[in-house]
Formats: C-alpha cells, sequence, structure tokens
C-alpha cells in the first residue's frame, strides 16, 4: 500500500486551523490554572479468575496519564486500538472512578465530589460519542434527546428547556421543526450536530469528543469538524477530542499525545509529530495516513479499461 508523507498530506490540508493555534497550553508564568488537570490517572480492570491459586490477573488500561488543558484550546489524544484513549474519556467524564490519581476541573476534584454538586458540575462538562446511530435513544423526539443534560440538571422549566432546545439546535444548523423528528430521519453527520447541540446545551466549558467523526463519510467529518471549529471559536469551549486519526487531530488540537498501552509516549503540535516523531508507535502511526495521490486511479482506470489492470485496487 502506498503511505504517507503525512507533511505533504498537512501542508495539502484545506483544512482551517484554530485562531488560537499556538502550542502554549502550559504557558509559564501563567497565573490561571488550567481549566483541566489529570494528575498521574491509573485504572486497573479486574480480569475474571482463571485459577483459584493465582491472583486475579489485570488489565493495566491507564498506567499513569498526566496533562493539562488552558481554556479554550483543544487536546487530541491519539493511539491505537486499546490504548487507554476511552478509559481517559470515561474517567475525564467522571462516568468511571481511577484506580489512583487525580482530574482537577475548574479546580475541582470530580471524582472527590459529593453526588449532588457532581451532578451540579456536569453542566460544564459533556461528552460526544462516537456513534451518532447508537448515542441518540432512538424512541424518542430530538427535543427530548437535546434536553436531556437539561433534564438531569432539573433546573430549567419546559417552555425554557423546548427555546434553548431549538437555540443550540440552530447553533448546529439544524432547524426547530427537527425538535419533532426522530434520529432515524436524520442522516449520520446530522445525527452528530444533534449529538453535538445535546452536549451545547448546558454551556459547558469542557466537551469530551470520543471519535466523534469516525463513523461519517470523509466528505461530513470534516463538515462536523468545521462546526466544532466555530462553535470554540465563538463559545471559547475546550476540547479533548479522541482519535485514531492523526489527520482529524489536525484539523482541531494545538497539542495531541500519543497514548501507548496505558502510558503517554509522545506530546507536541500536531506539526512537531509529522515533522519530528520519535516514538516508532507514532512514526507509525504517521505512516499510516494514506496518501493521496491525484490522477493515480484515473490511470488505473485507463489500464483497466485497455485490459492491463485485471482488478481495482
Ligand atoms: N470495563 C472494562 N473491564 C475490563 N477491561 C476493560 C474495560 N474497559 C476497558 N478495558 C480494557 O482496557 C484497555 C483500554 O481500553 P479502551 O477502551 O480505553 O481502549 P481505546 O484506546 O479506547 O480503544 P479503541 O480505539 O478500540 O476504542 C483494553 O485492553 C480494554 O480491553
Ligand atoms: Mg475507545
Amino acid at each position: 500500500m502506498n503511505t504517507t508523507n503525512a507533511t505533504d498530506l498537512i501542508a495539502a490540508s484545506a483544512y482551517s486551523k484554530s485562531a488560537k493555534g499556538q502550542f502554549d497550553l502550559n504557558i509559564p508564568g501563567d497565573s490561571h490554572p488550567p481549566l483541566l488537570q489529570v494528575t498521574q490517572l491509573v485504572r486497573h480492570y479486574p480480569l475474571p479468575r482463571t485459577n483459584l491459586f493465582q491472583p486475579p490477573q489485570q488489565v493495566q488500561a491507564l498506567q499513569g496519564v498526566d496533562f493539562t488543558v488552558a481554556a479554550g484550546h483543544s487536546l487530541g489524544i491519539v493511539g491505537e486500538s486499546g490504548s487507554g484513549k476511552s478509559t481517559l474519556a470515561r474517567l475525564v467524564m467522571a462516568l468511571d472512578t481511577p484506580t489512583s490519581g487525580t482530574v482537577h476541573l475548574l479546580g475541582r476534584n470530580l471524582h472527590r465530589l459529593p453526588a449532588g454538586e457532581l451532578r451540579h458540575a456536569r453542566r460544564d462538562f459533556q461528552m460526544v460519542f462516537q456513534d451518532p446511530y447508537g448515542s441518540l435513544d432512538p424512541h424518542h423526539k430530538v427535543e427530548r434527546i437535546v434536553t436531556e443534560p437539561l433534564q438531569a440538571q432539573r433546573t430549567a422549566s419546559r417552555d425554557e428547556q423546548r427555546e434553548q432546545a431549538a437555540q443550540v439546535l440552530a447553533q448546529v444548523g439544524l432547524r426547530s421543526a427537527d425538535l419533532e423528528k426522530y434520529p432515524h430521519e436524520f442522516s449520520g453527520g446530522q445525527r452528530q450536530r444533534i449529538a453535538i447541540a445535546r452536549a451545547l446545551i448546558t454551556r459547558p466549558r469542557l466537551i469530551v469528543a470520543d471519535e466523534p467523526v469516525s463513523a461519517l463519510d470523509v466528505s461530513v467529518q470534516a463538515q462536523v469538524l468545521n462546526l466544532m471549529l466555530d462553535l470554540q471559536q465563538e463559545f471559547g469551549i475546550t476540547y479533548l477530542l479522541i482519535s485514531h486519526d492523526l489527520a482529524v487531530v489536525n484539523h482541531l488540537c494545538d497539542e495531541v499525545l500519543v497514548l501507548y498501552q496505558g502510558r503517554i509516549v509522545e506530546r507536541g503540535t500536531p506539526q512537531q509529530l509529522f515533522h519530528h516523531a520519535q516514538h516508532p508507535y507514532t512514526r507509525a502511526l504517521i505512516s499510516a495516513v494514506p496518501r493521496i495521490e491525484p490522477g493515480r486511479a484515473r490511470a488505473r482506470r485507463a489500464l483497466m479499461a485497455a485490459g492491463v489492470a485485471r482488478t481495482m485496487v
């Protein structure tokens, strides 16, 4: 298979970059605490015991992860399947409890908050999931789906909820008439817009997006990523973007962490990683970005028509 030169791919990329775009997530001398601070995060999962006379085995999904993200910036997490990306997302979202280590959002230790305070704090951090088909309940209308985080907060009246839902739908490029529809009436890209609207409705400071575009067509991926960029510039949202695709992360992120077997093995701006990747896994990731070769398919079709090539590759 032909592989990149990923540098060319990035240079040729039509992707727009965040206006902030600089690698300054840890600004020296900056007196503001980071929006998100993850310290020595460890998560081990016990495996079912197979032998009564031996201690139970464990999966070491995360083995001491540290990073900070300043408000309004985007941090990308890349890594192969099983490297711990979704585990990290669940811990940052306080959907799972760490074996050890801490997650501070806006200075609060999320895993130490009493249940009532955590419920209230959830306004500030929301999640967008990978699967726009599975993450929206097919039995509920869009209005109910999008207002779900407000229902959990129990603060807004039904009319206020509907008004806010119409507002966020407009912000993601849908119409208020769509509130009455069911998820099956939308395309994959539109469903992911609904999922983003649901995340936006509490006006969160942080959105954790776990592979938000990997289930979408490439053309639709760029639309959804551009929407996320626009929303960031309008509302100053901070993103933690998880992906196995460096091109997706390059579209949106100021800094990237490479996770490998539950540890951070490399970090830098997307450009730094593309130009100076140190870790063999990062280099493998870069060489896996497919090369775009304009004209190659056309040449191959011509060969096929002439009977020279038997199969299309
Ligand atoms: N609830 C769980 N119980 C046991 N093991 C788990 C659990 N959740 C995750 N793991 C294990 O932890 C490791 C990391 O899983 P995780 O889902 O975080 O990977 P990932 O990087 O998100 O992978 P993918 O790219 O395939 O989504 C894997 O070995 C997985 O099998
Ligand atoms: Mg995952």
